[in-house]
């Protein structure tokens, strides 16, 4: 028989210790559905629409999206948010299309969105109820999951209304294990709205979950969504990604410089690039800032780094986002009210030594280069965004 000393014992039991708690400590691991390895670029009915939405709306935003190029740029779900079901299900106890405005189901919407290479997304509510008073999936998550399955949906948004005060990860998690045994891959956006730190939990469950209560049309309101993003970076990765909410570019209620910022801070923040206007009526400037391809690259680089503030000075802020092939993407942003002069170097933006760097301009697409310096004018309320590779040799 062995006989283990006392000291022995501590030990055994000191290494014990050390392995559950790593792995308990641990980060939560991804989501292994395999989807959504870069953030998610789509548009969403909610923003510009809210409930008056119906079929011809959204088969028309597919034809829009591949119409505008928006599709050539990335963007890929078409999603219809709350109002699309009937205030009942139906006898076998499924979701069921509301009959006057979508009267050919949402099978045959899936359908079409997937003949225009597009994806379908839709909506429900870890709750009794949606948001606007329909039938949600709570305690119904199976059939749910499989009824989406069965219409080809790609992509599900899971609002948090209607929750009985029931505890949100088991919620959340019935929903996630529905969709893994649903036979179809489907995205799986949480819209929890930031309450219970969902950067901590929701990783291991969603492929993205939103960080803040509902952006509006606003530059008061996207900077202060803004804020509540500090100190989120370290949360998001392939797979898994912070949601500061849709996007509200070209709804009306802010000036192209401020949409511009708000483009350019989401893409910064490697954020879901989901649009919220009528992109049937989009006016030529609106449509630049939504296909900036060179910003788009910044969202979308394959490394999945969420970028970071690197600097506050009031009303003057600079962000930067590494890259996958060694550069940097550094925005300065002026929340004041007049032009601002701002300056960095390399050095501080994490660059390594080098003779030169190069310096594209991702709004006028300029190149120039530098020693080390990067400055620039900002204007009231918008954003200068570079992104900077050391030079060769
Ligand atoms: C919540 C969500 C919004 C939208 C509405 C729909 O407020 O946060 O994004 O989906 O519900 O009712």
């Amino acid at each position: 028989m062995v006989v283990f000393s006392a000291r022995r014992w501590m030990f055994l039991c000191w290494i014990m210790f050390s392995m559950m708690n790593a792995s308990t400590l641990a980060q939560p691991a991804p989501p292994n559905n395999g989807l959504a390895k870069t953030p998610p670029m789509g548009w969403n009915s909610w923003n510009h629409f809210g409930c008056n939405i119906d079929e011809n709306i959204i088969k028309e935003m597919a034809d829009a999206m591949v119409a505008t190029g928006m599709k050539d740029a990335g963007y890929e779900y078409i999603n219809i948010d709350d109002c699309w079901m009937d205030t009942v299900r139906d006898a076998q106890g499924r979701l069921q299309a509301d009959p006057k405005r979508f009267p050919h189901g949402i099978k045959w919407l899936a359908d079409y969105v997937h003949s225009k290479g597009l994806k379908l997304g839709i909506y429900s509510s870890a709750g009794t109820k949606t948001c606007a008073g329909y039938p949600a999936s709570l305690d119904h998550e199976e059939i749910d999951a499989r009824t989406f399955a069965s219409w080809g949906v790609d992509y599900l948004k899971y609002d948090n209304c209607y929750n009985q005060g029931r505890p949100l990860f088991q919620r959340y998690q019935a929903m996630q294990q529905a969709l893994a045994h649903c036979g179809r891959p489907i995205v799986f956006s949480i819209c929890e709205w930031g309450l219970e730190n969902p950067w901590e939990w929701a990783p291991q469950l969603g492929n993205l979950w939103r960080t803040t209560g509902d952006i509006r049309d606003s530059w008061e309101s996207v900077m202060s969504i803004l804020d509540q993003q500090v100190g989120l970076e370290k949360y998001a990765g392939p797979g898994h990604w912070n949601d500061p909410d849709m996007l509200e570019v070209g709804n009306g209620g802010m000036t192209n410089t401020e949409y511009q910022a708000h483009f350019s801070l989401w893409c910064i923040l490697a954020a879901p690039l989901i649009a919220g206007n009528d992109l049937r009526n989009m006016s030529p400037e609106t449509k630049e800032i939504l296909t900036n391809r060179d910003m788009i690259a910044v969202d979308q680089d394959p490394l999945g780094k969420q970028g970071y503030k690197l600097q506050d000075e009031g009303n003057e802020e600079i962000w930067v986002k590494e890259m996958s092939d060694g550069s940097r993407v550094v925005l300065f942003l002026n929340r004041g009210e007049h032009t601002a002069f701002m300056t960095t170097s390399a050095e501080k933006i994490g660059l390594p030594r080098a003779n030169s760097y190069t310096l594209r301009n991702l709004w006028t697409h300029k190149e120039s280069k530098t020693a080390s310096l990067i400055r620039g004018f900002v204007p009231s309320h918008g954003v200068l965004v570079f992104r900077v590779w050391p030079a060769n040799g």
